[in-house]
């Protein structure tokens, strides 16, 4: 991080490491988030038929394939934002598939959207915090009113959000408005803003879209210390040769269905996914 953080805030900004601000659950397949045979069906369109995934404390598991092939719904069933039709969702071995929506960061997946999906005229500080009051058992309002036990616990969420800003080599921008940010600072502030809830997951969609060769490298260190935090992390990507030099095992997807899924080397060198995806 200190890249990142050194090349975007330049100065003498402090950073702290995203390491401190984050979950270590231990390693286990206990800790498995596995989807089994999940099936999603919008009126005639089968978006995702049939996948099985599972990903890791600690591993980054990429997701790819052609337009449509239903990598953005299958990142919607893990992360509970829509429930399955067949198949389940567990997680530690506890199933997830009808947990709703609400409940997804109480047991710890969080995500990034495919269009960073921000509150534009909020600080940057405050987008981030917003991703962490799941931690605050006094709750939003009463922590909005600062009374008691909310004022300490809203000064303890400021810090870790101040802190994973630093790491993610946003701290510079933090008293900005979120509309103000450049496009990859927004990405990097959906980022930011998920790791505030210490999941033990985080699924990212087409996280390195609009970005630049330079910004790409930034996020690939972003994800590598998610990752040495013992975060599973899913990545919905296009920009193969990322997903191939990040993942350690990657999944590709066609027309809703799993084509293959393996180690980068055997899903880049199938002759079904070279056919139908990467050579195309
Ligand atoms: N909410 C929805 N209602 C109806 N159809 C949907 C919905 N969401 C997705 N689909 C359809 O399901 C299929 C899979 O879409 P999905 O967005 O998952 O693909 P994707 O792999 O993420 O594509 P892209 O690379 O373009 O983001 C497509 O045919 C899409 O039109
Ligand atoms: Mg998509």
């Amino acid at each position: 991080m200190t890249m990142i953080a050194t090349e975007r805030a330049q100065s003498a900004m402090h950073h702290a490491p995203i390491a401190s601000t984050v979950a270590s659950p231990a390693r286990s397949s206990l800790n498995e988030l596995r989807a089994e045979g999940v099936t999603k069906r919008f009126g005639g369109v089968t978006a995702v038929n049939n996948v099985s995934l599972t990903l890791q404390p600690g591993q980054v598991h990429g997701l790819i394939g052609t337009n449509g092939s239903g990598k953005t719904t299958m990142l919607n069933l893990l992360s509970g934002y829509y429930p399955a039709d067949e198949g389940s969702i567990s997680l530690a071995g506890q199933k997830l598939t009808h947990a709703p929506v609400q409940r997804r960061p109480h047991v710890g997946i969080a995500r990034t959207f495919q269009k960073p999906r921000l509150l534009g005229t909020l600080s940057v500080l405050d987008n981030v915090m917003l991703g962490g009051w799941k931690d605050t058992r006094a709750g939003f309002l009463s922590t909005a009113f600062a009374l008691g036990r909310a004022g300490r616990e809203e000064r303890m969420l400021r810090e870790r959000a101040a802190e994973l800003l630093h790491g993610i080599g946003l701290g510079h921008l933090m008293h900005r408005k979120a509309n103000l940010l450049d496009h990859a600072e927004q990405r990097f502030l959906e980022i930011a803003r998920g790791l505030t809830m210490q999941p033990r997951y985080i699924l990212m969609d087409e996280p390195a879209g609009g970005l630049t060769e330079h910004e790409i490298e930034q996020l690939a260190q972003i994800v590598t210390t998610i990752r040495d935090c013992q975060v599973g992390v899913l990545i919905v990507e296009h920009h193969t040769d990322f997903v191939f030099r990040i993942s350690h095992r990657v999944t590709a997807l066609n027309l809703g269905q799993m084509l293959k899924e393996g180690t980068p080397d055997e899903v880049r060198n199938d002759p079904e996914v070279i056919r139908v995806y990467l050579g195309a």
